[in-house]
């Protein structure tokens, strides 16, 4: 499953500030869809299993609709699931390259497995449809029962094995993101397995199964009453069996979310934290909150209008949620990112070289004239601290290094923070080499 890693093109600064971009994007398509998948499938199993049971029209009939609603169309399947899934699988394996790390891999096997998943839930739904019409029928006769005896064995295994590989898909793709934005673990984490019981995993599993129960009552209340005008002949009995059985449910998992937003949060390692994780993490619950008062409030006193407000405020949250993994994704792939650009620019300056192209060469010690010795020398302290006092800890740690050159950081609170120099990564490499080596002499 590593052949992903092999075509991923070296990358400038540029090209990995546009796959942040398209990541957000694909998120923004991908996770409402698998979660308002899974979330239906689930209840739809659910109500089937009982309506089937106890010979309860209103649940067969519940069953059959949530079902539906996410899957008006085939085309949907692939313009939602496959395509944005491959392409957060391309766009990890880029990010990832030169790495040790396999969560491009978990990710591949995340996509073949919801290809599958995705098959089984479109017959899993065209079972139901065709049940449907016959249940209503009143033909009797041997060819007909045969029929429906076949059918309903067919609902049971695609409607199963939908569940079961749609399982084993989110929890690669849970798994495999996780992975990434946590760098410590890259070397270390060699099996998919060894991931099932990391809590930052476990945390992401619970999260995920509230949530998309949650968009699977919200999304089911609005398109039974809201969506272009709400469900074509809804009688009152059904319109009250729809209430009972997802106000209460997206209540519950409404509520239950905040704890798992911190926790999620908590559970990042420091190196994915910034800013935006923590912006992006109160606004998720903020829009939870809402989203609680406005089911809340139509548990108290229903009204059509308000299913469309409690979806859309919750789908809200979910853009946060997406911000806060690709956030969390960006910060801690930082250091990996600068690397990247450093090797491309080496990359490119070769590529024109075999063209005859010759790039001046500024060195080092051009650029510390130029760039930094207004603020540093090396042993005394100047604007910014002396070098001799900070390079130690950058010894062992070229990288380190030029990440801080390229995209300072603020660091010790006696001195004020440093300007960001706008050093190309060749540069911040020379410069970087450079002071390293007079460090070294100095010794
Ligand atoms: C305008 C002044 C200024 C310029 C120009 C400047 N720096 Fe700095 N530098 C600072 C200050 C101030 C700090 C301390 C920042 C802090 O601790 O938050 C600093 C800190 C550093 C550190 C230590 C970081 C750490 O881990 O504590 C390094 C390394 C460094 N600068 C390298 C450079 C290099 C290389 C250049 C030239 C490309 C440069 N600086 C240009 C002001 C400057």
């Amino acid at each position: 499953m590593d052949f992903l890693k092999q075509i991923a093109f070296p990358q400038s600064d540029a090209h990995i500030g546009v796959l942040h971009l398209v990541l957000n994007v694909i998120y923004f398509l991908l996770l409402p869809f698998l979660s308002y998948l899974f979330g239906a499938l689930v209840l739809s199993l659910y109500h089937n299993r009982k309506g089937r049971t106890n010979n309860d029209v209103h649940s067969i009939q519940f069953s059959r609709d949530v079902i539906a609603h996410i899957l008006p169309k085939k085309s949907i399947v692939l313009l939602f699931g496959v395509v944005p899934f491959l392409a957060l699988t391309f766009a990890y394996a880029q990010l990832l390259q030169q790495t040790s790390s396999i969560s491009s891999s978990i990710l591949t096997w995340g996509v073949l497995l919801f290809a599958a998943a995705a098959a089984f839930a479109l017959s899993y739904h065209s079972a139901m449809k065709l049940s449907g019409m016959f249940d209503t029928g009143n033909q009797k006769n041997d060819e007909v029962e045969s029929f429906k005896v076949q059918l309903s064995e067919t609902r049971r295994t695609s409607g199963k094995y939908a569940l079961i590989f749609l399982s084993l898909s989110l929890y690669c793709l849970i798994a495999g993101t996780s992975l990434a934005a946590d760098p410590n673990r890259w070397m270390s984490v060699s099996n998919v397995l060894e991931l099932l019981f990391s809590l930052d995993v476990l945390v992401r599993i619970v999260q995920f199964i509230l949530l998309s129960l949650t968009i699977a009552s919200l999304g089911t209340l609005f398109f039974t009453f809201s969506w272009e005008g709400g469900k074509k002949n809804l009688t009152a009995e059904y319109a009250e069996h729809v209430k009972k059985n997802t106000l209460s449910l997206g209540l519950v998992t409404l509520l239950a979310q905040p704890l798992f937003v911190v926790l999620s949060v908590v559970t990042l390692p420091v190196s994915a934290l910034s800013g935006l994780v923590f912006v992006a993490a109160f606004l998720v619950i903020f829009f939870v909150f809402l989203a609680s008062l406005s089911v809340y409030g139509m548990i108290k006193n229903f009204s059509a209008a308000q299913t469309g407000n409690a979806f859309y405020l919750f789908a809200l949250s979910l853009v946060f949620v997406t911000v806060q993994i690709t956030a969390s994704l960006s910060s801690s792939t930082q250091q990996h990112s600068a690397m990247l650009a450093y090797r491309y620019s080496i990359y490119h300056e070769g590529l024109l070289a075999s063209m005859g192209i010759n790039l001046s060469a500024v060195t080092g010690q051009d650029i510390f004239n130029a760039k930094c010795s207004a603020c540093h020398e090396f042993g005394v302290k100047k604007v910014g601290p002396a070098y001799k006092d900070v390079l130690p800890k950058y010894e062992n740690d070229r990288a380190k290094l030029l990440s801080f050159v390229m995209n300072p950081q603020k660091m010790n609170p006696l001195f004020p923070p440093m300007p960001n120099q706008g050093l190309k990564p060749a540069e911040a490499d020379s410069i970087a080499g450079y002071i390293m080596m007079m460090y070294k002499q100095a010794k």
